[in-house]
């Protein structure tokens, strides 16, 4: 007797769970399926949207292109008087151009809320808001970022189908500086395909507009893993012409990392990680002379690798945002020093 009413319970709290649960046949749209406390794109464009609602001022979101799949590449400006285009210094922060990179759309995301939300209480975040205009793109591929969730957790590339069977293209081999050069692959099937020609994705088609558009000072593309500050070149050995100050900028960014929890960030010249021709820092500073990095987010080496434990977002987030804001207020001085 006992033994059925507790079955019978246990039936009952089973199926009204099922019913609660959002996308259980409720009417509501299906959502992407659940990263814990990762976000995926649809909590992104949530979040992005949320934010901008709540701080308008100082908050504005817009979309710089779409992806093949047709998602929006959503970009938020934060600045004083952020439906004016001023004459401040511009950073641009890029997140998760290859979609296993999951903490480097988060990294760029908690950035941008933390300015956003400090900006009426933290009075080094309102001097840089103030006096800068700062963009973040937390997702470049989403739709290979959708697909690591739901098909393949170590997918790279956009979701291009190739017409020979394979998929994908690598977008950080497909920006139109040393296009096709070394340590990028002319292979449809390889992780590094670097696409029939420079700027063939819309991702980067889009990034390379917005990037002639705004102008900036200077710019982060974030990745994982590897705990490493990249500056250019990439795709050839020689030493860039402003080797002095990326090496300088590069080392004052990892101690601004360093002092955090006290993880140890490489700064070093990408090419000296191994070749990559096409990518967007190269593009960046070969074509805008603008300067940039990627930084390598962590964990350190392949042990987790690409899988790193979602308890480290938050720790990632911390020592990277000192970082981001010492480049900006770089880019500010550079700014007024540059313009009369
Ligand atoms: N992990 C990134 C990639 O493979 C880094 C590229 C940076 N450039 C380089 N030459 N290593 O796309
Ligand atoms: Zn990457």
């Amino acid at each position: 007797m006992m033994r059925t009413i507790l079955i019978r319970l246990f039936l009952i709290s089973t199926l009204s769970l099922l019913l609660s649960c959002p996308g259980g046949g409720t009417g509501t749209p299906p959502s992407d399926p659940n990263i814990g406390l990762y976000h995926n794109y649809a909590e992104i464009d949530a979040g992005l949207h949320a934010l901008a609602a709540a701080h308008p001022d100082i908050a504005q979101i817009s979309t710089i292109g779409k992806s093949l799949e047709n998602r929006d590449l959503w970009a938020i400006k934060i600045s004083d008087n952020v439906d004016q285009d001023e004459d401040e210094a511009t950073v641009i922060l890029l997140g998760t151009h290859h979609a296993r990179e999951w903490i480097a759309a988060d990294v760029p995301y908690l950035i941008a809320k933390h300015m956003i939300e400090n900006y009426a209480t933290d009075p080094a975040i309102s001097t840089l808001i103030d006096n800068a205009e700062v963009w973040v793109v937390p997702m470049v591929n989403p739709d290979g970022h959708q697909y690591s969730i739901t098909n393949n957790r170590l997918w790279r590339k956009n979701r291009r189908n190739n017409g020979d069977g394979t998929f994908g293209v690598d977008l950080n081999r497909n920006y139109g500086y040393n296009w096709g050069g070394p340590g990028s692959s002319g292979d449809s099937f390889s992780d590094t395909y670097r696409g029939p020609s420079a700027f063939s994705e819309p991702e980067t088609q889009a990034v390379r507009d917005f990037v002639q558009r705004e102008a900036p000072t200077a710019l982060i593309s974030y990745h994982n893993f590897s705990q490493l500050i990249l500056y250019p070149w990439g795709s050839t050995y020689a030493a860039p012409p402003d080797e002095a100050l990326l090496s300088d900028l590069a080392r004052a960014l990892r101690d601004k990392i360093q002092v955090v929890h006290n993880a140890t960030y490489v700064p070093q010249q990408a090419s000296d990680l191994y070749l990559a021709s096409g990518d967007t820092i190269d593009w960046l500073y070969g074509v805008l002379s603008t300067v940039g990095f990627t930084i390598e987010l962590r964990p350190r080496s392949s042990f987790p690798g690409f899988e790193l434990p979602e308890s480290e977002i938050q720790p990632t987030f911390e020592e990277n945002l000192p970082a981001a804001l010492h480049l900006i207020d770089w880019a500010i001085q550079r700014h007024s020093t540059t313009s009369s």
